[in-house]
Order: structure tokens, then C-alpha cells, then sequence
């Protein structure tokens, strides 16, 4: 089926756009605002504006600005975490632009903590210095406010809520293949939507609702990787799944996340007997890297089947408490945890996905006319762990790059759209086909991934998921609508976004036979040289 093929059913347009943006966190709104001088700016976002992972994140954004620090430190600490697969140029490149990104953040009005005039630097795992700029626990937030009131103030930017992003216009023409934009789902109407673009910026965030437990919001569907496969755009390390250890137990979902700024400030971890977890574990004890605390939770919980460890806030003392970490003061409250008296109940929960879509050192992927920056992005920068703090870093970095190239060498032309065009345009979203059956099967897998890839794995049990998800995948087409001559609706579309990441995720895993930062598998408890190396998956484009 092409666009042609299709007059009647043809979907309404959107204007052109110079740029088109799909996400509205930290990744897409700073690309914006740095791309309005080229045009028409678009910024399409599947909910509301303030809805991203963005909005959720507690820490804050790492910079060498400290007196004792400078960018040589933050690169170490960033390989150390990254276990031998980052890679060090890019991350030299990163750590020695962040204080330019972060000056950036401020002159658009984001308001970092201080201390009297000077900004506050706070610690995080695995950080050997204070680096960390945030706005009590509430960091994400407060950028998100300040990016989208310099957006509104910007009258070249125009951001579409409720426009879900279905999939990539992509052209074959005289000079081989691009992007031209996407097709999406206008989610209050039905109605399809065409945004055509020279330039598109894939930003739409990581994918943590694939597990049954995650500190993502519900958007977080891992419909940027799964759009950039379908349209053969190679996807890298999706095996490496950060799980932060301290959300609270019992999990909502998504589940409310304590923020590692209070083990940096002297929480400290114990099980329910009040037996300090990280003794004898790791060395730097509850502020180890987030794969060897959340590892030593997961194996504490199965050997002893208790429900939760405890994060005990004592040393914090509720003065500080109540002006360093606000939110968790509140959340707790709110839901009945006595803080200074038992402690506060916590488990881990998937929190962000350290591979993705593939770019080079300025966020261009292998499609011409493609970019992509922030947790959808593989950059090279977090090896087989993520830094603490390190992923606003790497958004904004990669945004202003790619902003930078596209100032400097102008707008490619827009591909033109014919029958070539791989992706087809059905006309209008057909009815759900059964939305219970869709909610109990996105249920099923996010067990089926938290049990079969998750903190720990094993070669049998990634051989089961790989073959359950085979079979979902096969359920899932019975239950398309296509051939109806719809479009998916929201649920169908990011069911199926989740399945294929989730075997995306699972065929990573299955191909790295050692253990390595945050992909440990029993079988293979040791890290192996052979696999230093990245995780690289092609896929050959297809007509959906
Ligand atoms: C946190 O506040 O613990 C999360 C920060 C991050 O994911 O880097």
C-alpha cells in the first residue's frame, strides 16, 4: 500500500515543517529552540507537553564545575561506570561541554539550586566528586518548566499535543533512502496526520513501561526505537537496562522514585533487620554503581523472600530533608511511610535503557534526514552502565550538536513522497480491536520482560522470553487492523512499539555471553574480552 494507492483515505496534513520534533523532554525542547532560526519548528508529543521522562527525573544533570573537580575526573568516573564500552571519545566530548550546556540551561531561565550565589553541587553513585546541579528532587520538573516557557515565548515553535507519532515517512529516491517526517495519529480525533519534514529529531524517550516495574511514566512505550527499526535504522546495547535501586515499595506504576542525591547526602541501605545491605558487597557501599546495589537488592530479596529493603534517612534528618528532597518528603507522606521511624520501604524498578537508536558524534542515524538525541539515542556515551546524572547531559549535548550541523549547513531539500514511500498511510485509526485484551497482554509482557530479562538472567530463561515474545508478536498481527484498512490505535500502537523492543532488548541479551555492567547473566557471570564490543542490530526496512 502507498500514499498513492490511497486518495481517498489520503490524511490530513499538518504545514510543512522545517524541522520536526518528536518528544517534548529535555532532548526535543532544547533541539527546538536552538533549531526556530531555520523555520517552522514541530514539536509533536503523544500526551501533554509537561508528559515526559523528562518531567519525571529527580537527580539532576552532571557538570565538572566544581573547584575540586574538572571535566578529566567526570570522564573517569564516566568509563569506570560505562565497564569498558564506552566510548572515550565521545565521552571526553560530552564531560568537556557540559558546563557550556548547563550555562545554557540557566540563561533559559532553569533555576539549578544554590548555595548563597554559587550553584550547589550535589553526590550521586558512583561520582568521586559533588557534580550534580538539581532543584531539590524535583530537577526534571523544573526544566521542563523553563524549557516549555522559552518554547511558548518563541513563536517560530509550535508544539502538537496529543499527536502520536505512528511511524517514519521514508522515500526511496534518486539518492537513496530518507526521512521525511512521520505519520501520526491525532489521539482525539482518530484522524491521521501527515507532518512532512527535511529534518526530523527522533527525542521521544526511553522505554521502561516494557518491565513490570519502572519509574517511567506510561509514555515511556519505546516508540522512537521501534519506529527507527521499522525503518531500518540500526539500534545498538538495548541489553544494557539500568534498574535504579530505590523505588518505593510497594511499586505504583509507575513507581515513585527516591532519588540517589539521598544516598549521596548519607542514606544509607539495610534490610528489614537492620542489617547494612552493602557491607561486604562493594566498597564504596551504598553509593556503589546503581548495577552492583540494585544486583545486591534483587539477590538479597530472593534468598531471604523478603518484600523490600529499607533506605534509612536518618543521617539526612528532616531539616534537610524538607529543603534538599522535598518530593520524597511529600511522596512518602502521602503515602503513609514514616521516614524517620522505619525507614522507607524500597525495591528496584527498570529506570532507563543505556542503548537505542544509533548516531554518530552529532546525532545523525543512518537515515539521511534522521536524527535522534536523549534516551532514544545509542551516542556511544554510557557504555554498559549509565553515569548517574549523565543522561540531561547527553541530551542536551547531542541536541545542540546536531542543531549546530543543521545552522551550519542549512536544511537538506524535503525527500519527495510517491509511491515509493515504504511506509503506508491507511487514512484513519480503526477500532480498537479489544482493549481489555490489549491491557492483559502488555501486562503479560512486562512480567514476562522483568522475569526473563531482568536483573539477572540466565541463557534458559532469555531463551523462553525470546520464544514467548515470538508468540505475541504473532497474536499481536491476528489482532492489527490493517487489514481492515485502519491505522493502530494508541493501545495497539504502543503494544506492538513494546513487543518488538522487548525483542530487540532480549535478542541483545541473548548475544552477549558475559556479564558486563548492567547485562549480568548467570550463566556467564564473568566479563569476557571478547565481547568488547557493541551490541549492534540491522534491520532490513519494511512495509509495516
Ligand atoms: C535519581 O535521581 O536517582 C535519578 C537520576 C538519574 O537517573 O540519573
Amino acid at each position: 500500500m502507498t500514499l498513492q494507492a490511497l486518495p481517498e483515505a489520503k490524511p490530513e496534513s499538518l504545514d510543512e515543517a522545517a524541522v520536526l520534533v518528536i518528544g517534548s523532554g529535555i532532548a526535543g525542547l532544547t533541539f527546538a529552540l536552538k533549531t526556530a532560526p531555520l523555520g517552522r519548528v514541530v514539536v509533536i508529543t503523544k500526551k501533554d507537553r509537561a508528559t515526559s521522562n523528562t518531567n519525571w527525573a529527580r537527580g539532576g544533570i552532571a557538570a565538572g564545575l566544581g573547584e575540586d573537580d574538572d571535566p578529566e575526573l567526570h570522564l573517569e568516573d564516566t568509563l569506570r561506570a560505562g565497564g569498558g564500552l564506552s566510548n572515550a571519545t565521545i565521552a571526553r566530548g560530552v564531560v568537556e561541554e557540559g558546563p557550556a550546556r548547563v550555562r545554557e540551561l540557566l540563561d533559559w531561565g532553569v533555576r539549578f539550586r544554590r548555595e548563597g550565589e554559587v550553584l550547589a553541587l550535589g553526590m550521586e553513585g558512583g561520582h568521586s566528586r559533588r557534580r550534580i546541579l538539581s532543584a531539590g528532587d524535583r530537577t526534571g520538573r523544573e526544566i521542563e518548566r523553563a524549557l516549555l516557557a522559552a518554547v511558548a515565548a518563541d513563536p517560530r515553535i509550535r508544539v502538537v499535543e496529543h499527536l502520536f507519532a505512528l511511524d517514519l515517512l521514508v522515500c526511496e529516491g534518486p539518492d537513496g533512502r530518507a526521512c521525511a517526517g512521520a505519520l501520526a495519529l491525532d489521539t482525539a480525533s482518530g484522524a491521521l496526520v501527515e507532518v512532512r519534514a527535511p529534518v526530523t529529531l527522533l527525542a521521544s524517550g526511553g522505554c521502561g513501561q516494557l518491565y513490570r516495574y519502572t519509574t517511567n511514566p506510561v509514555v515511556a512505550t519505546g516508540d522512537g526505537i521501534a519506529m527507527a527499526w521499522r525503518a531500518g535504522v540500526p539500534v545498538a546495547n538495548l541489553e544494557f537496562i539500568q534498574f535504579h535501586p530505590t523505588a518505593l515499595w510497594p511499586a505504583e506504576d509507575p513507581a515513585f522514585l527516591l532519588t540517589e542525591a539521598l544516598r549521596g547526602e548519607g542514606a544509607r541501605l539495610r534490610t528489614i533487620e537492620g542489617r547494612p545491605l552493602m557491607e561486604g558487597v562493594d566498597p564504596r557501599g551504598s553509593l556503589a554503581p546503581r548495577d552492583i546495589v540494585a544486583r545486591a537488592i534483587h539477590e538479597h530479596l530472593l534468598e531471604t523472600g523478603d518484600p523490600y529493603v529499607v533506605l534509612d534517612v536518618s543521617a539526612i534528618g528532616p531539616e534537610t530533608m524538607a529543603e534538599r528532597f522535598p518530593g520524597a518528603l511529600q511522596g512518602c507522606r502521602e503515602r503513609g511511610v514514616d521516614l524517620f521511624g522505619e525507614g522507607i520501604p524500597v525495591v528496584p524498578a527498570a529506570h532507563y535503557i543505556c542503548g537505542g537508536v544509533v548516531t554518530d558524534p552529532v546525532g545523525r542515524t543512518a537515515l539521511p534526514g534522521l536524527l535522534a538525541s536523549g534516551e532514544v539515542a545509542h551516542t556511544g556515551l554510557h557504555g554498559a552502565n549509565r553515569l548517574a546524572s549523565n543522561s540531561l547531559l547527553e541530551a542536551v549535548v547531542f541536541s545542540h550538536r546536531a542543531a549546530s550541523l543543521l545552522l551550519e549547513e542549512g536544511l537538506p531539500e524535503l525527500p519527495a513522497l510517491g509511491a515509493s514511500a515504504v511506509v503506508a498511510a491507511p487514512g484513519r485509526e480503526a477500532p480498537t480491536p479489544d482493549r481489555a485484551r490489549l491491557a492483559l497482554e502488555r501486562e503479560r509482557l512486562r512480567t514476562l520482560m522483568w522475569e526473563g530479562v531482568g536483573i539477572v538472567r540466565t541463557d534458559a530463561r532469555l531463551e523462553q522470553t525470546a520464544a514467548k515474545l515470538e508468540e505475541l508478536l504473532d497474536r499481536l498481527a491476528r489482532l492489527e487492523p490493517e487489514a481492515s484498512g485502519g491505522a493502530p490505535g494508541v493501545e495497539m500502537a504502543e503494544l506492538r512499539n513494546l513487543a518488538t523492543v522487548g525483542c530487540l532488548v532480549t535478542a541483545c541479551a541473548r548475544s552477549r555471553l558475559e556479564s558486563r555492567g548492567l547485562h549480568f547473566n548467570r550463566d556467564h557471570p564473568e566479563a569476557d574480552d571478547a565481547f568488547v564490543r557493541d551490541t549492534v542490530l540491522v534491520a532490513e526496512a519494511r512495509r509495516r
